[in-house]
Order: C-alpha cells, then sequence, then structure tokens
C-alpha cells in the first residue's frame, strides 16, 4: 500500500473549553520542503534542524530517496541529507502526484544536472496550481521546456544555464524558490522581479548563501543572484512554523482562551495579529512568543487574503473558522486560490452562517450563532484546521474526517492542543508518523514500494 492512499483517520474535539496555557511550535513546512529540495545542490552532505514530523516532509523524504539521496534522522526534527549519490533528474509521479510542493525539485535538479523532469503538480482542492511563472523562468536561464505525458521537461542545450533578468507578472512562492534553486549554479548573474516575499522564500535564500551561494536582496520585491560554481554542506535551522503559530493562536480566540505560542517568530504574523486585536484580543509579543487574552473578543473583522506582508492564504480558513464565533458581520476575500472556500459547506454542517459569493472567492459571515458539534470533513491541510478551530467552540462533540490532510502540515496538533486543556483525541488507530520514512519502520504508514 502506498502512503498516500487515503488513511480513514479521524479526530474527535469536545468544544467548550478554553484553551490556557504555553506551548512551542514547529520548524516551517513551506520552509523545510524547499531546503530539502535545495540539498540536491551540494555534493556534500547537509544537516538540517527544527524539520517537523509531518507527512508532507516524508514524502519529500521518499522522493529524495527514490532519486538516489542517502537521508537518516539525527534525533528530533534533525535530518542529514547526503545528495553526493544523485544520479538521476527525474521523480517519480508515485510520490509526487499528492505533494505539490514536489514541483521544488525542478530547479535544484536543473541546477545541478542541466535537466529536469517533474510532473506537473495538477489540480487540487485550492484550484488550479499553474506553471507557467517556472517555466518563463527556466527558459529565461536557458532550459528548452516542454510539457509532455504530464511531466515538466527542462533542458539546457549548453553545459550550465546563464543568468537573466526575469520580471514575474505576479508573485509566486514556487516559481520564486524554483528560480532561485535553478540560478544559484548558473553562470552570471540573474535578477528576479515582482518575486514573493513570504518568509520560507527568505529562509531558503538564507540556506542557500549558507551553502555558499550569493544571493540579496530576499524579503523584497527584487532579487539579485550572482551565480557560484558550486555549493558546499551546512548545518542549517528552518524557521518556525508562522500557519502553525497563527493556527494556535485562532483556536485561542474562538475558545476565548489564553494562549502564548513560544519559539516562533512574531514578526512574521504582524498582519493577523494586527487583525485579532481588532477583533477584541488583546496581544503582546516578544523576541520569538506571541501571546493572545481572547476574554473579550468584541467583534468580527475584513480580511483580504494577499501575498506577504499581506493576510496569509493559508491562515484564511483557520480565521474564518474563528470568525464564525466572533459577534457580528465579517467578510473574507480570498485573491491567491480560485477555490479555496469549499470547507464552508462543512461549517454550515455545524449551524455556521456563512455565504460564498457566486465569484466564489468571496465570503459574508454571520457571526456569533452558537455553533454545535457534528461529524465533519477536511478537504486540506488548512480547512481541516479550521474544522478543528470550530469544533474547539462548538457545544458538543465534533469528529473531522481527513485527519490525514492535517498530519501532512501540523505535527500532532491533537497533542499541542490538549496540552492547552482542548479536549481533543486522535480517534481512529492510526498514529502520526513518529519518524519519517526512509530510517524506521512506522506504524502509521507502510515505507512506500
Ligand atoms: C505555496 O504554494 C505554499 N505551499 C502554499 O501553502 C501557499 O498557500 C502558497 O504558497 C501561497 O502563499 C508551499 O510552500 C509548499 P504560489 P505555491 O506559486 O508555491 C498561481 C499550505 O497549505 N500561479 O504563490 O503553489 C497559482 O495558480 C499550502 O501550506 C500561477 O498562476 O503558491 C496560485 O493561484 C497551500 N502560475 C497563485 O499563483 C505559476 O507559475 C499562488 O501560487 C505559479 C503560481
Amino acid at each position: 500500500m502506498n502512503v498516500l492512499d487515503r488513511l480513514e483517520t479521524t479526530l474527535r474535539v469536545r468544544g467548550g473549553y478554553a484553551l490556557s496555557g504555553s506551548v512551542q511550535t514547529h520548524g516551517a513546512k513551506n520552509a523545510a520542503l524547499p531546503i530539502m529540495a535545495a540539498a540536491l545542490l551540494s555534493k556534500t552532505p547537509v544537516t538540517l534542524h527544527r524539520i517537523p514530523r509531518i507527512t508532507d516532509v516524508s514524502v519529500m523524504w521518499q522522493l529524495l530517496e527514490s532519486l538516489g539521496a542517502r537521508l537518516r534522522t539525527e534525533g528530533p526534527g534533525t535530518v542529514t541529507i547526503d545528495a553526493s549519490g544523485v544520479s538521476t533528474h527525474r521523480a517519480p509521479y508515485t510520490l509526487v502526484r499528492k505533494l505539490a510542493a514536489s514541483f521544488d525539485l525542478a530547479g535544484p535538479l536543473l541546477g545541478r544536472f542541466g535537466a529536469a523532469e517533474v510532473p506537473l503538480p495538477g489540480g487540487c482542492v485550492l484550484g488550479t496550481r499553474a506553471t507557467d511563472l517556472h517555466e518563463q523562468a527556466f527558459r529565461a536561464l536557458g532550459a528548452d521546456v516542454s510539457n509532455a505525458h504530464g511531466y515538466l521537461i527542462a533542458k539546457t542545450s549548453g553545459a550550465r544555464l546563464h543568468g537573466s533578468d526575469i520580471e514575474f507578472r505576479q508573485p509566486s512562492v514556487g516559481a520564486t524558490k524554483n528560480a532561485l534553486l535553478a540560478s544559484v549554479l548558473a553562470a552570471g548573474t540573474t535578477t528576479l522581479r515582482n518575486v514573493a516575499m513570504e518568509p520560507e522564500v527568505v529562509d531558503l535564500a538564507n540556506f542557500l548563501n549558507a551553502m555558499g551561494a550569493k544571493v540579496a536582496g530576499h524579503g523584497g520585491d527584487t532579487i539579485v543572484i550572482e551565480g557560484v560554481a558550486e555549493l558546499h554542506g551546512v548545518e542549517y535551522e528552518i524557521i518556525p512554523d508562522r500557519i502553525v503559530t497563527g493556527t494556535l493562536l485562532l483556536a485561542a480566540c474562538a475558545t476565548r482562551g489564553d494562549v502564548t505560542v513560544e519559539r516562533c517568530a512574531p514578526a512574521h504574523l504582524a498582519v493577523t495579529m494586527a487583525k485579532l486585536a481588532e477583533c477584541g484580543a488583546k496581544v503582546t509579543s516578544g523576541k520569538d512568543w506571541l501571546r493572545v487574552e481572547a476574554d473579550r473578543i468584541t467583534g468580527g473583522t475584513d480580511i483580504l487574503t494577499a501575498p506577504h506582508p499581506g493576510f496569509p492564504t493559508d491562515l484564511q480558513p483557520p480565521m474564518l473558522g474563528f470568525l464564525c464565533t466572533a459577534p457580528g458581520t465579517s467578510v473574507v476575500e480570498e485573491t491567491i486560490f480560485n477555490a479555496r472556500f469549499s470547507y464552508v459547506n462543512e461549517l454550515a454542517r455545524m449551524g455556521a452562517d456563512v455565504r460564498v459569493a457566486i465569484d466564489n472567492n468571496t465570503a459574508l459571515i454571520k457571526g456569533g450563532t452558537p455553533l454545535s458539534g457534528a461529524p465533519v470533513e477536511a478537504p486540506d491541510i488548512r480547512a481541516g484546521a479550521a474544522l478543528v478551530v470550530a469544533g474547539l467552540a462548538a457545544q458538543g462533540e465534533t469528529e473531522i474526517i481527513g485527519l490525514e490532510y492535517v498530519d501532512r502540515g501540523y505535527e500532532r496538533l491533537e497533542e499541542m492542543l490538549s496540552a492547552l486543556g482542548g479536549q481533543v483525541q486522535r480517534a481512529s488507530g492510526v498514529l502520526p508518523v513518529d519518524e519519517p520514512l526512509g530510517t524506521f519502520e512506522t506504524t502509521a504508514y507502510p515505507k512506500v514500494v
């Protein structure tokens, strides 16, 4: 059986308990995945700390092994990747099919081998996952790019890619990452304009520089890369996960609790915290902690998702889950993905009053009506988090089917919430992945054959 086969796992949530106390967040999924892929660019090993124990990391682990890399766990959250033995530039469809982030492999394969064959990400529940901006960057760097049989095929005619001046029509996290990963070993200077400024993109650039790359301007709208001849191994710690941090604080707000998240990066959540303050929460922070006291939620607010530093699309679902509990009317407009409100129907089963406009990008929430526990189903990672947030506030018990989606992006979410007094338990027999696959046989996900 393949690790990606859908395993019916459920989370049982009993609502009505105010969360309180402190909890630590884990390393960022969306930094760990491209940084693991970036390890392909070095022939000497890299050691990564704070890698989250989530199934998306396990799939990336399997993908790198399938390409010939050797990986091993050095301790909780610490992984060493030796890509010296990688000898193929073709990623297998069986593993790529359910991890859109597998597309992050295209840039490093092209940068190292001058060729890459990676299955196209295909669609997902969030809407189309186009790749035209990735392809624009690869062509500008000197690769011939085509799509055949569901694969992106990129190949340089010369020995190496060459520098270029590339302007994206819109910021794209994935295309910015792939352009970075392909250009660090290119001959000459590459300028990327109108790039994504997400903290995970900045973390990737910092990691590449630690490996000996010459990247400047990351975090702004223009990045300049001086190509180098080779990169070397390094030891590096991944940034904290801002989406997990935000989800925990939104759960605090939905239950009118008082929660501190430690080992996080407050600066990554400035806009989100300002929105919680607009709803009446008291937000305080220090160097690496954020606290939300939510006993005085006075109303809702309006949300417009946008590229960083705007409100993150990945917090839109958990935010909407909280807004269902806040008195008054709120409006949530989703501008990044064209189908990210499918979970609203599940919230309606819990008594939420949410209407999605015909354009499918704007939701109107009439908050404050008490939610009632119900059996619901998670269609994706962050929608699952929204249902957990709503379940924690609902009267009675909510059973959330599709926990395997939540496990893709949250490391043992039920344990983090239970530590804060939440009545949450994993109801079926499937345990989360203890260690990334490839080193230990796990009872949860049989090793992919
Ligand atoms: C990353 O996806 C994240 N995933 C997503 O998080 C996140 O929601 C998204 O960035 C936006 O912040 C990872 O980092 C693994 P994009 P990505 O390229 O790279 C369109 C989660 O739950 N687009 O910025 O796919 C695209 O169709 C996940 O952790 C093009 O049109 O995001 C989409 O509408 C969900 N052409 C929009 O841009 C392209 O060539 C955003 O895509 C590329 C993208």
